[in-house]
C-alpha cells in the first residue's frame, strides 16, 4: 500500500491558529499557473491574485484599469496552480465601490467562476456594508488599509500613509470596523512600522503587512517585484530575492547568439 502524504489546503482559521501560535503568515502574489505552482511549493500560505496584474501583466501605471473578468481569467489560472494555498482574489477597481449589491455580485462571481477561496477589497467605514453583505453569502473578505492604491488620485502619491495623527487614528478605527465586520485579515499597506504593530496587537485577526515593518503578523511582496523581475521599482521595503530580470534577459541573448551563429539545434536536439 503506498502512504501519501494528504497536502492540507491552508483556511482562514489556519491563519488564525498562526496569529494566536505568533507564527508569521508569508503571501505572495501569482497571476497565473506557472509561477502559482511555484509559489504553492515553496510554502506560501496565501496567494493573492492581487490587481497588481495591472501593472506587472498587463503594462499600466496604476491598478485601475483591470476588469473583473480580467481578474476572473488570472484567478482561474491560479487555482489551477494550486493546492495548498489559501487563494485570495483582488476585487478590482469599479467592481464593488457602487453598493454592496454590486460588491456581492462581483463576488460571487469571482468565487463561482475561479474557484478561489476568498475575496480583498480596499477601505475602512465606506465598505463595511459590502463587506458584511459578501460574508452574508459565505465569502470570507480580507481588508486592505493604508496605501490603498486604488484610490491614488484621491491621494496623488504613493509616499507613506498615516504618518499624521489624524489619518493614524482614522486607520485604527477603520480595522477596528473591517473586524467588526467579520473580516478574516487585513492587508496594511505602507504605514509607519509603530502604527502597524499597535493595530496587530489590537485586533485579533492577522494583520499583513507590505512597508509595515516587523511588528505584524505576517507579510506580502509582489511576486515580480521580489524577483526582480522588474528593475523600477525600489520602494525602500522590497527586498529583491533574485535578479530575474537579468538572468532572463541573459538567457535568451544566449539563445538569440546560438540561432544566429547556426549552433542550435545541433545534431542531438534534431530528428
Ligand atoms: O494588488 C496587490 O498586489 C496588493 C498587494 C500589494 C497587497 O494588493
Amino acid at each position: 500500500m503506498s502512504v501519501q502524504k494528504e497536502i492540507k489546503r491552508v483556511t482562514t482559521r489556519t491563519l488564525q491558529d498562526l496569529k494566536q501560535r505568533g507564527e508569521k503568515i508569508s503571501m505572495l502574489t501569482a497571476y497565473d499557473f506557472s509561477m502559482a505552482r511555484m509559489v504553492d511549493a515553496a510554502g506560501v500560505d496565501v496567494i493573492l491574485v492581487g490587481d497588481s496584474a495591472s501593472n506587472v501583466m498587463a503594462g499600466h501605471e496604476t491598478t485601475l484599469p483591470i476588469t473583473l473578468d480580467q481578474m476572473i481569467y488570472h484567478a482561474a489560472s491560479v487555482i489551477r496552480g494550486t493546492n495548498r494555498a489559501l487563494v485570495v482574489v483582488d476585487l478590482p477597481f469599479g467592481s464593488y465601490q457602487g453598493n454592496s449589491k454590486e460588491a456581492l455580485t462581483s463576488a460571487i462571481r469571482v468565487m463561482k467562476e475561479t474557484g478561489a477561496h476568498a475575496i480583498k477589497l480596499e477601505g475602512g467605514e465606506e465598505v463595511v456594508e459590502s463587506v458584511k453583505r459578501i460574508l452574508s453569502a459565505g465569502v470570507p473578505v480580507m481588508g486592505h488599509l493604508g496605501l490603498t492604491p486604488q484610490s491614488i488620485y484621491k491621494f496623488g502619491t504613493y509616499v507613506v500613509r498615516a504618518k499624521e495623527e489624524e489619518e493614524a487614528l482614522k486607520l485604527i478605527h477603520d480595522a477596528h470596523l473591517l473586524q467588526e465586520a467579520g473580516c478574516f485579515a487585513i492587508v496594511l499597506e505602507k504605514v509607519p512600522a509603530a502604527l502597524a504593530a499597535k493595530v496587530a496587537s489590537q485586533l485579533h485577526i492577522p494583520i499583513i503587512g507590505i512597508g509595515a515593518g516587523s511588528g505584524v503578523d505576517g507579510q506580502v511582496l509582489v511576486l515580480h517585484d521580489m524577483l526582480g523581475i522588474n528593475t523600477e521599482f525600489k520602494p525602500r521595503f522590497l527586498r529583491k530575492y533574485l535578479n530575474l530580470h537579468e538572468q532572463i534577459t541573459g538567457a535568451i541573448a544566449n539563445y538569440v547568439k546560438d540561432v544566429k551563429s547556426r549552433d542550435f539545434p545541433n545534431d542531438s536536439e534534431s530528428y
